[in-house]
C-alpha cells in the first residue's frame, strides 16, 4: 500500500466515522425532541388534570358549604319581585328553583284584590299546579309577597301539603311596607318540627335596583 492508499482509506474512515456519530446524534436529538414534546405535553396534560380536578373540587365544595344539592328555593310570586328575589337566592347557593303557581291563575289587575280578600276571608286553599319530591330537600327556602298581612293562602296550601318535619325552612318574602307581616311567626307555628332560620323582608319596589349584596349578605349571616 503506497502513502496515498493509506490517506485515502483513513479519510475513508473518518467520512464514515463522522457519518455514524452525526446520525446517531440526530437521532439522539430527534429522541430529545420527543422526549420534551411528551414532557411538554404530559406536563399540560398533567396541567389540565390538576385545573379540571380542582375544578371539580370547587364545585364539590361550594355544594357542600352550601348544601346545593339539598337545598329547595320554593316561591310563590304573582307580579315577580318574589321570583326576582329567588333566583338572586339560587345565583348564590345554588339549589332547587320550584315556583308555587295555582291550578287556576289568579284573575289580573283590580280584580285581584277582591279575588284574594276574599279567598283569604273564606280560609280557601288553592290547589298547587306541580309537585315536588321534598324527601330530597334538607333545607326548604319558602318566599311570598305578603297579602292581606299575612301568607298568600297558597303558601298555606304549601304548608298543608309538605312534611317540612326535620327540615330547616328559611323564609323570604317582598312587601310594601309590612315587612314579615308577622309571617315568619306563622310558619314557626305550623311547623313546629322544623328549623326556623331568620327570613329577609324586602320591600317589592326595591327589588327593581340590584338587591344581590343584601340578600349575600343574610345568605352568609345564616352560614352559606
Ligand atoms: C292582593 C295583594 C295584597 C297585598 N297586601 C299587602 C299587604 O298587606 N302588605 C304589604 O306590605 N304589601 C301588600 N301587597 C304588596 C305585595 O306584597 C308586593 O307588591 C309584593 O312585592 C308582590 O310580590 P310579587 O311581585 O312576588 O307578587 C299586596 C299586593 C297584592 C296584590
Amino acid at each position: 500500500m503506497n502513502k496515498k492508499t493509506i490517506i485515502g482509506i483513513i479519510i475513508a474512515v473518518i467520512i464514515v466515522i463522522a457519518a455514524i456519530v452525526g446520525y446517531m446524534m440526530l437521532g439522539n436529538n430527534e429522541e430529545t425532541s420527543t422526549n420534551r414534546q411528551g414532557t411538554v405535553n404530559n406536563s399540560n396534560t398533567q396541567t389540565e388534570n390538576t385545573t379540571t380536578v380542582e375544578n371539580q373540587n370547587k364545585t364539590e365544595n361550594t355544594n357542600t358549604s352550601s348544601n346545593g344539592n339539598n337545598i329547595l328555593i320554593a316561591y310563590f310570586s304573582e307580579t315577580g319581585n318574589t321570583e326576582k328575589f329567588a333566583n338572586i337566592i339560587q345565583g348564590q347557593i345554588g339549589g332547587d328553583l320550584f315556583k308555587i303557581e295555582p291550578v287556576n291563575p289568579y284573575p289580573q289587575g283590580e280584580e285581584l284584590f277582591d279575588y284574594t280578600k276574599e279567598e283569604q276571608d273564606n280560609n280557601v286553599l288553592p290547589e298547587i299546579k306541580e309537585t315536588v319530591d321534598i324527601s330530597k330537600y334538607d333545607t326548604v327556602f319558602i318566599g311570598y309577597p305578603i297579602w292581606w298581612y299575612e301568607v298568600p293562602q297558597i303558601i298555606k296550601t304549601f304548608l298543608n301539603q309538605y312534611d317540612l318535619s326535620g327540615k330547616t325552612i328559611i323564609p323570604f318574602n317582598t312587601h310594601e311596607g309590612s315587612g314579615d307581616g308577622g309571617t315568619y311567626e306563622y310558619i314557626e307555628e305550623q311547623e313546629p318540627n322544623a328549623t326556623i332560620l331568620e327570613g329577609l323582608p324586602i320591600r317589592g319596589g326595591n327589588m327593581e335596583s340590584d338587591q344581590t349584596s343584601i340578600i349575600s349578605n343574610w345568605l352568609n349571616e345564616l352560614g352559606f
